[in-house]
């Protein structure tokens, strides 16, 4: 296939995904995830927005300098400061991009930036002039674009292009456009703007409605060639176009949408797992990466599954990196075997103390219970790398529950080296444990949501529970998986309560530019 028809990939899992509720990363989350979008083949890395704090400036500088064939991308508003950001963050490396926006709709150009049209034009022309003073790839975005006069647009579009941008980006900020509607709007920008060749056309759509997908892939058949789209479909309420659905609708319907992407589309689920690691859980239905993405449940589907896989199967889970889910190991197996089974499933850069915690839970679970499997391994990974990051650690836990007496828990827990221990009465054995964190780690925070899985089938299975908190506006995620719930709910809010620890310390933004927060976009 010609380059042509080549779809750029513009990932913005760390940039965009990150404003996701409950989906702030470290440091070392993001570098082992640019590792692993870097080997999957995404064009354009959005690494961060460098003047929104010292966290994303040195995010976005640590990525530019490890990135092999991506290349690295830093948002900026329409001013000198931001860019200069950008650009400072981005130059070590080889080729980087500036993305820098504006807010283009009648609605934000009033009441968000204050500004006139006018204003707004000699900023587009200022900024993207003053961007390609340090390289010549300029992103420029009008944001809100779905809602922005289309005269207005051509116009723009025609004056970001001759300021020198290179790619013209059209969000959908607010998820409000349908594919018919951002159709005609791709089409227009391509028949009205007399300098549309001298630039690449960029879709970028929120998924308020379900469609950010769809929308998507309208733009690309009305002659966009990128699409920025996250991992997971994580990103600002209900999320981004989700990448591994974008690029397996390419591959899986060629025959109406007949482009090539350079993603290595057997690496999704390893992309997958290493942002809901950092991040939170896929939801089990998931197009693509979801755990049920490929499990044929009736009896029907079964049997002609059977007979010819085709019949209910439109891709393959190899083609996505699923492997079969397979009976593993047991407590004979050794610590080689554990690596290279980790190193299968997907987890790559686990520090030795991580493989080390997790073969010694293996061995303990393989004790207990009658069959590993793959996700069982995952689960004892995914646990362990998030105990390494703690400043608190269980260390016991006793709980007393059932019917008559009060339900009663004993927790010791190490806080910052510090080891200290209460019991507490609740109203259940989860209430007795919050309320034991809550007392030797003393803060005030809110459950929003507090959920069990069992990781695999059986009464021995482990689970995996999930707890979301928030701390003025700020919400964190923890997951942890035991074959004891109880343990894994203690677990789970420690862990989420650890990441709400990082998140205070990080700084606060750099700068507020007029009455826009620089986060609130
Ligand atoms: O949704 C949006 O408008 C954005 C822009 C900054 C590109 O994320
Ligand atoms: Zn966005």
């Amino acid at each position: 296939m010609s380059d042509k028809d080549k779809v750029f990939i513009f990932d913005t899992t760390m940039r965009d995904g990150e404003q996701s509720p409950g989906a702030s990363m470290s440091l070392e989350e993001k570098i082992q995830i640019s590792r692993v979008f870097d080997e999957l083949g995404i064009d354009i890395i959005e690494a961060g927005f460098p003047i929104a704090s010292p966290g994303d400036f040195e995010a976005v500088k640590a990525i530019s300098k490890i990135l092999k064939n991506s290349i690295p991308a830093g948002l900026s508003r329409a001013n000198k400061k931001d860019i200069d950001a950008c650009h400072e963050a981005l130059k070590s490396a080889p080729r980087f991009r500036i993305h820098t926006f504006i807010s283009t709709s009648p609605l934000h150009m009033k009441h968000k930036l204050n500004k006139t049209p006018e204003q707004v034009v000699d900023a587009i022309k200022e900024s993207v002039t003053y961007a390609r003073k340090f390289t010549d790839d300029v992103e420029w975005s009008c944001e809100d674009g779905t809602r922005t006069d289309m005269d207005f647009m051509c116009k723009i579009v025609e004056l970001a292009i001759k300021s020198g941008a290179k790619t013209v980006n059209i969000p959908d900020t607010v998820g409000y456009t349908t594919p018919s509607e951002f159709t005609k709007i791709i089409t227009t920008l391509k028949n009205k703007v007399p300098n549309i060749d001298k630039a690449i056309l960029s879709v970028h759509c929120h998924n308020d409605l379900g469609l950010a997908v769809a929308n998507s892939l309208a733009g690309v058949s009305a002659g966009a060639r990128q699409v920025e789209c996250t991992i997971n479909g994580i990103g600002e309420r209900a999320g981004n176009a989700a990448l591994e659905e974008i690029v397996m609708a390419i591959r899986t319907r060629n025959d109406l949408m007949p482009y090539t992407t350079g993603i290595k589309t057997e690496l999704l689920s390893k992309a997958s797992k290493v942002v809901s690691n950092a991040t939170f859980p896929v939801q089990f239905n998931k197009a693509i990466v979801g755990k049920n993405a490929f499990a044929h449940e009736a009896g029907i589907h079964q049997d002609g599954m059977l007979k010819n896989r085709e019949t209910y199967e439109i891709m393959t889970p190899e083609s996505v990196g699923v492997k079969k889910t397979s009976l593993v190991m047991g407590k004979h197996s050794g610590r080689h075997a554990f690596k290279e089974k980790l190193s299968d499933l997907g987890y790559v850069g686990v520090t030795d103390d991580v493989i080390q915690t997790a073969f010694g839970k293996f061995k303990i679970l393989a004790d207990k219970k009658k069959h590993v499997y793959d996700d069982d391994i995952a689960a004892l990974v995914d646990d362990s790398m998030v105990l390494e990051k703690n400043v608190i650690n269980l260390k016991s836990l006793k709980v007393f529950a059932g019917t008559g007496e009060p339900q009663k828990a004993e927790m010791t827990l190490d806080v910052y080296g510090e080891v200290k221990k209460t019991s507490e009465t609740g109203d259940g054995p989860v209430d007795a444990i919050f309320k034991c964190i809550k007392i030797l780690f003393p803060h005030d925070v809110k459950l929003l949501l507090y959920q069990v899985h069992a990781v695999t089938e059986g009464t021995d299975a482990q689970a995996t529970v999930s707890v979301r908190i928030e701390e003025n506006g700020k919400t964190t995620v923890g997951q942890a998986a035991d074959t004891d719930t109880l343990v894994a709910s203690a677990n789970a809010y420690i862990a989420a309560l650890n990441k709400m620890i990082i998140k205070r310390n990080k700084t606060a933004p750099m700068m507020e530019l007029e009455n826009e927060k620089v986060r609130g976009i």
